[in-house]
């Protein structure tokens, strides 16, 4: 079974034909919310979104523990992370959908390991990349099937949020080596390595980062919001083309 974390733009998925919602109680506390488990063409899928079904959760606040443990609890065998970002890189531009392969971290604060108890040995991951290169594979393939394009590889820098970024901090990013910004993929990713769970994420541009393009002197939130709608039409394409390809199994 495929899990799909739903970020802004994807709180709901009314393409899965719903079977059932489960509240999933964890160790590390309250998901986003029950579980909507279901089936796009044959594939079994769990949706989870990210930010709570009335999107009421910010970043900072997400509870990314309680929500990749309930995934691994129920038995996903992977996870696709939907995610809004701000383009930073020149060549990448609202509406398109990117297909990361590494992350820069600059969150602060959030709980951010499985590994935190003093009574167990200390537990270090490999994350050199951070992304499931096999995931990543079927996801190019389900693209090129749903004549979609997918921008391939990217690096992508987590802000503590909820605030956008100045330019002047975007300048730093990018200077660290960033092409994307955003504010959720953090400390997810890294749980689900730690869980064991492949991971994958669907950037979608929503508007260029702060200082750049169309944003040089303010980002629109409206405009952020419309741009969004529409690109996620194609992240819902893509995530019907992954399943129908083969019965989602992983
Ligand atoms: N910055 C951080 N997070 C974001 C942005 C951005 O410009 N756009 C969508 N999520």
């Amino acid at each position: 079974m495929l899990a799909i974390l739903g970020g802004s733009g994807l709180t709901s998925f009314a393409e899965l034909k719903l079977e059932r919602r489960e509240v999933i109680r964890t160790p590390y506390g309250e998901p986003s919310g029950p579980l909507s488990f279901g089936h796009l063409h044959d594939a079994p899928i769990v949706f989870l979104p990210r930010h709570g079904y009335g999107h009421t959760i910010p970043p900072h606040n997400i509870n990314y523990r309680a929500n990749l443990w309930a995934l691994s609890h129920i038995g996903a065998k992977g996870v696709i992370a939907v995610a809004a970002v701000g383009a930073i890189r020149a060549d990448l531009h609202p509406g398109a959908v990117v297909l990361p392969d590494q992350i820069l971290d600059y969150t602060w604060g959030r709980n951010s390991s499985y590994f935190d108890s003093t009574e167990t040995p200390v537990t270090h991951i490999d994350f050199t990349l951070p992304f499931d290169e096999a995931l990543r594979t079927r996801l190019r393939a389900a693209a090129k099937a749903a004549g979609k394009t997918l921008v391939d590889g990217a690096c992508y820098a987590c802000t503590q949020g909820p605030r956008l970024e100045t330019a002047a901090e975007i300048n730093r990013l990018e200077r660290d080596g960033a092409d994307l910004v955003g504010m959720t993929l953090m400390p997810e990713a890294s749980l689900a390595r730690e869980l064991e769970l492949p991971y994958a994420a669907l950037a979608v541009i929503s508007n260029h980062a702060a200082g750049r393009g169309d944003s040089r002197t303010r980002i629109s939130m409206s405009d952020v919001g419309r741009t969004l709608e529409t690109a996620i039409a194609d992240v819902r394409a893509l995530i019907i083309s992954l399943a129908a390809q083969n019965g989602g199994a992983s």
